[in-house]
């Protein structure tokens, strides 16, 4: 709040309260609670603990916040977001994990650094899970201003691309000892702005899927607009025989670890 004048808003922030009476009629919710990972440490490692967290966050919330739409960003997010639908019993279109939107801006980033343009200029998506494993970015699909970046960039290069961005969230971990939170946070402000201002972006966000990407019964990462209904639409984009490969191991893995969540769920 004290930015205020020097950033030119308005907003009033309530913080430092564990009280959900005055979360009451939100528009919309964001998750972040649970333990944080550690240096070393991957996302999947967090399930026990955070299962049991966000189940009682997310239940608390919707009890004073009925018409809220939820943003999950615990982890492992992907897993979080599935246990939030199963348990609130809400349509899909208001349960949304927050993973493809910061993978996303972290493999533009990366993209941006190889090709030495600026971040603005690049367009990518990264769908499938939000694991240091499971994410997958999508090379083919990326441009710089409309142009394929395979155009500027060699098959290494991209590879290496890829693999900076699925480490994204571990190399700040390891830097900070501690989760990133920075550029989760833009992520969320990303998204949440698409959802307030009805602004309806295609951004690539873990929803549960029923048949879309040949895919049923799980929270997974695929390109989604955005608006004032929360998930308003699936965008089926035509993934080539290599990336359907790679989207239905990815799905396996997000899949084996609901498995996880069992007894949360019983
Ligand atoms: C990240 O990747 C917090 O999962 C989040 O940084």
């Amino acid at each position: 709040m004290q930015t205020q004048t020097t950033l030119g808003f308005n907003t009033k922030v309530v913080g430092s309260t564990n009280d959900y009476s005055k979360t009451a009629g939100s528009d919309v919710v964001v998750i972040t609670s649970g333990i944080p990972r550690k240096p070393g440490m991957t996302r999947e490692e967090l399930i026990g603990i955070n299962a049991g967290i966000v189940k009682s966050v997310a239940e608390s919330l919707l009890q004073h916040s009925p018409k809220a739409i939820f943003v999950i960003v615990s982890n492992p997010m992907d897993t979080m977001t599935y246990l939030a639908y199963k348990s609130l019993g809400l349509p899909k279109n208001r349960i949304i994990g927050m993973g493809g939107t910061l993978d996303s801006s972290r493999f533009k980033t990366y993209l941006s650094l190889a090709l030495d343009k600026p971040a603005n200029d690049i367009q990518g998506m990264v769908i499938g899970g939000h694991g240091d494993t499971t994410m997958i970015p999508l090379t083919r699909l990326a441009s710089y201003n409309g142009v394929p970046v395979s155009q500027f960039l060699s098959e290494e290069a991209l590879a290496k691309v890829s693999a900076d961005t699925m480490v994204g969230g571990a190399t700040l971990t390891a830097l900070l000892g501690t989760s990133a939170w920075y550029a989760p946070g833009a992520s969320v402000a990303y998204l949440v702005d698409s959802i307030l201002n009805d602004q309806k972006k295609l951004i690539p966000c873990s929803v549960y899927v029923e048949g879309e990407y040949g895919q049923d019964d799980i929270c997974i990462g695929v390109p989604c607009i955005i608006g004032k209904n929360g998930v308003e639409k699936i965008v089926d984009i035509n993934l080539n025989d290599a990336e359907k490969a790679l989207f239905s191991k990815s799905a396996d893995a997000v899949r084996s670890m609901n498995d996880a969540l069992k007894t949360v769920l019983q």
